[in-house]
């Protein structure tokens, strides 16, 4: 691992600075639930986190696509079975949408099982005079503004690990249990889906799916043998934020003596803890997932180099996704010279794009929103960059959520600025409904087609 080796241990960081840590207000007792956290079994294995790596190589070398897919924050409030249920079905309904235009194989990557934690732009909120910490996301704080709820309790941390727990076990039961078989296809489209356009479309798409598993079947193949036709691997990931919790999680692997963080399968560094001397980085460097870094409009050429110098010192394909963030507006003029530099050094990374982030604003009547077009644009400009360059654009990273909610504004259902207030549910950022996602999986379908 380049010079970092001899040096770097899963409590490294603490010795370089580290943006975005909340401020807990008594040492002694996250202390006592860091220790708490160390004795309690990984969520994920290291040999899970190895297929991830070989399947983002594949993605890489645009043999497969990334769907990684969920809340921007996951929520206490916020936890059933159905819920769980019904975020994997839009996962599902996505990715078979995705390899039916595009014949490739989707690799499914949830924001889900340990989304818990928040940057910030600002460390406090002003409200009516009254100024609180800002809300970290539930592992650290509530988003109610009074004092109480914003005081950083370590005992979330905990709850955040027992929901990630709970939330994976179900998640392993649906996948592996027969609820993702391709025969269930049909199941997968919820009822507030199926009764839109896209809803049908989508009908339409999995009756084709069902003719050609009896097609196959007739003509002799052993559909029931094939475990590739029942089961999916949907594998999670989230910020690598609050470095203590990640750290104790981090554990050492008795096959091949690596470490690997086993809170999630894939961790990311956001766009605002990339620093390259600062704690995330230096974590990150030492772990053997797969990982990835947001890059958003302020990143330089010479930042994403030295970037994958520490990251990704071996070059190793799959260990690393650039996902980009730049905004609808920018992603034709940013991207093109990040991408070349990588692409004229060599440098394996897998390049994923994030066409939330870059486009946030608030409307009219103060809700954070962003636009169903601009969110489209922004895919549309990196397919664009990358066709251009030569590269592989190597999969989408979506906020998206199973309930109708109305956050984003547009789509084929017209979320209009008026209606942003009826069912506006988000904990941080806005997130696609169920609907806009259907519709957006189509449109990237199609232009994974051309
Ligand atoms: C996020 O993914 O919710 C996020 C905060 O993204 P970024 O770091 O790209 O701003
Ligand atoms: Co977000």
């Amino acid at each position: 691992m380049g010079d970092m080796t001899s040096t770097w241990s899963p409590g490294s960081w603490r010795d370089v600075e580290t943006a975005q840590q909340p401020e807990w207000p008594d040492d002694a007792h996250l202390g006592s639930t860091l220790e708490t956290l160390r004795a309690l079994p990984p969520l994920v294995f290291a040999g899970e986190a190895r297929r991830l790596k070989e399947a983002m190589t594949k993605v890489s070398r645009g043999e497969a696509f990334v769907l990684q897919a969920g809340d921007c924050a996951e929520s206490f409030g916020d936890f059933s079975a159905d819920g769980i249920r019904d975020k994997l079905k839009i996962i599902l309904q996505m990715a078979v949408v995705l390899t039916y235009a595009s014949g490739l194989p989707v690799v499914k990557i949830g924001r889900i099982a340990g989304q818990f934690a928040k940057p910030r732009s600002s460390a406090s909120e002003t409200l009516d005079d009254k100024v609180l910490p800002s809300f970290r996301g539930h592992a650290v704080n509530d988003a109610a503004f009074d004092e109480a709820s914003r005081r950083a309790d370590p005992d979330r941390l905990v709850r955040a690990y027992q929901q990630s727990a709970s939330t994976l076990n179900l998640i392993r039961a649906f996948t592996k249990g027969g609820f993702a078989d391709l025969n269930q296809v049909h199941m997968w489209n919820q009822e507030f889906v199926a009764e839109s356009r896209q809803g049908r479309r989508y009908e339409a798409m999995a009756r084709e799916i069902d003719r050609a598993l009896r097609f196959m079947g007739a003509c002799g193949v052993d559909l029931s043998a094939d475990s590739s036709l029942h089961e999916v691997d949907l594998y999670t990931s989230h910020e690598a934020l609050i470095l203590g919790y990640e750290e104790a999680l981090t554990r050492q692997d008795s096959l091949t003596g690596d470490w690997y963080d086993c809170s999630a399968h894939m961790l990311w560094i956001g766009d605002r803890t990339r620093q390259l001397q600062g704690g995330h980085v230096e974590f990150l460097s030492g772990v053997e997932n797969p990982i990835a870094c947001k890059i958003g409009p302020s990143a330089t050429t010479a930042d994403l180099l030295a970037l994958c110098e520490r990251l990704n010192p071996r070059n190793e394909p799959g260990r690393l996704a650039f996902i980009t963030r730049m905004g609808s507006g920018s992603i034709e003029e940013a991207l093109p010279p990040l991408v070349r530099a990588v692409r004229d050094s060599e440098i394996e990374v897998t390049w994923i794009c994030d066409p939330m982030h870059g486009n946030t604003f608030s409307s009219s009547g103060g809700y954070k929103t962003r636009r169903f077009d601009d969110i489209l644009g922004e895919i549309k400009g990196f397919f664009a960059v990358h066709q251009r360059e030569g590269t592989v654009p190597g999969g989408v990273h979506l906020e998206l959520t199973h309930h109708a909610v109305t956050e984003c504004l547009g789509g084929s259902e017209e979320i209009l600025d008026t209606h942003l207030s009826e069912r506006y549910q988000a904990l941080c950022d806005p997130r696609l409904n169920a609907r806009q996602s259907v519709d957006l999986a189509f449109q990237v379908g199609e232009m994974l087609q051309g």
